[in-house]
């Protein structure tokens, strides 16, 4: 059995405890800052320990560490992590900015630690299907892409007023929390971001978040143009990713929670070819994420998302917002 801490008990912690749980092959302990937090998931998980404060704990005890707390915090835990020569997944973003990022890669360069940023779509089947498919040239080269995506949040999660997404300072908001995902995509399906402009604004939400909850965002991914609609404010849930080719059209639908497709077209008749139906991935995402995760750990070849590509997703965002500084109006 792998030992494996998790970092932070809230939301995605949770999802994290549960999907390591689930794989059969683990045995998960919990760090977590807030009691009241700590007992719930006493009584929900059969978690091994418990522990309040991450800058006290011997990581040699573990096999890895799942860093799953605020954007604020995962550099300083990552390099804990580092020092201690202890494999960790860090969540997404890496960071709210790049303090400390290039002495965090020099130092897991020199030691050469297993580690990765948990994007989790790269670990779930539909999207890796969507990956092979790019990879296997039935589109040709893909040239543009587009991202789109909207959902209620204030639906998912009841208390995002409260939580680090309606917070600056712990990198919230759809610019540097949500869209950093599919930055990740087209990075792994496309190539380098580079050159990015965006316009960011709070449409909907008003004062009870100082972030954004919308924003449209274009960049070049190795010469290639990409687009990014990202809300959190819809009512439907939607994602839908347009991957444009030299020889034809990739198109990936989130058809509803339970269902997503990927079609492809190479000429105009309108007819679009079903290429991989998937169906109830949701409720398995943090156990694909995990096993994946395992296998990194194995040194297997993966597709997890390296520290550099999470380091360089950052700059993209953070360039972005300097290269758009006077139309931006939040
Ligand atoms: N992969 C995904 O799809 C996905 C989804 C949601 C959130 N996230 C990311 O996960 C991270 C956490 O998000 P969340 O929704 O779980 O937030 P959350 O606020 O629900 O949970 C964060 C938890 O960390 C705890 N915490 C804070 N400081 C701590 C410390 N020093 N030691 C131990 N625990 C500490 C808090 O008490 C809280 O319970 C963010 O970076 C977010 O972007 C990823």
């Amino acid at each position: 059995m792998k030992k494996i801490l998790v970092v932070g008990g809230g939301g995605i912690g949770k999802r994290h405890i549960d999907g390591f749980l689930r794989t059969g092959k683990c045995e998960v302990s919990v760090c977590e800052i807030d009691s009241e937090k700590i007992e719930q998931i006493k009584q929900t998980y059969q978690v091994s320990s418990t522990f309040s404060n991450f800058n006290s704990i011997d990581l040699s005890c573990f096999d890895a560490v799942v860093i799953a707390t605020p954007a604020n915090y995962h550099v300083s835990m990552a390099k804990k992590c580092v020092l201690e020569c202890v494999p960790f997944m860090l969540e997404k973003p890496l960071s709210i900015s790049l303090d400390g990022v290039e002495e965090l890669l020099k130092a897991i360069g020199e030691k050469k630690i297993l580690c990765g940023v948990g994007y989790t779509r790269r670990s779930i089947p539909s999207y890796r299907k969507l990956k092979d498919l790019i990879n296997s040239g039935i589109a040709g080269e893909i040239k543009m892409a587009n991202f789109y995506c909207g959902q209620d949040y204030r639906k998912i999660r009841t208390d995002y007023s409260q939580i680090y997404f309606a917070k600056k300072e712990m990198g919230g908001g759809v610019l540097r929390d949500f869209i950093t995902h599919f930055i990740d995509l087209a990075q792994w399906f496309i190539g380098k971001p580079e050159k990015g402009y965006v316009l960011q604004d709070n449409l909907v939400f008003g004062d009870v978040i100082e972030t954004d909850d919308s924003a449209v965002l274009i960049g070049r991914f190795s010469g290639k143009l990409v687009s990014f609609y990202c809300n959190a404010f819809q009512k439907p849930n939607e994602f839908i990713i347009d991957l444009a080719g030299t020889k034809g059209n990739l198109k990936y639908v989130l058809v509803n929670r339970f269902l997503s497709r990927i079609l492809f077209a190479n000429d105009d008749s309108g007819e679009w070819k079903v290429l991989g139906e998937f169906r109830d991935e949701a409720k398995n995402y943090y156990v694909f994420q995990a096993e994946h995760f395992l296998e990194l750990l194995e040194g297997k070849p993966n597709d997890f998302t390296t520290i550099e590509e999470a380091a360089e997703n950052l700059k993209f965002i953070l360039d972005a917002i300097e290269n758009s500084k006077p139309q931006l109006s939040a």
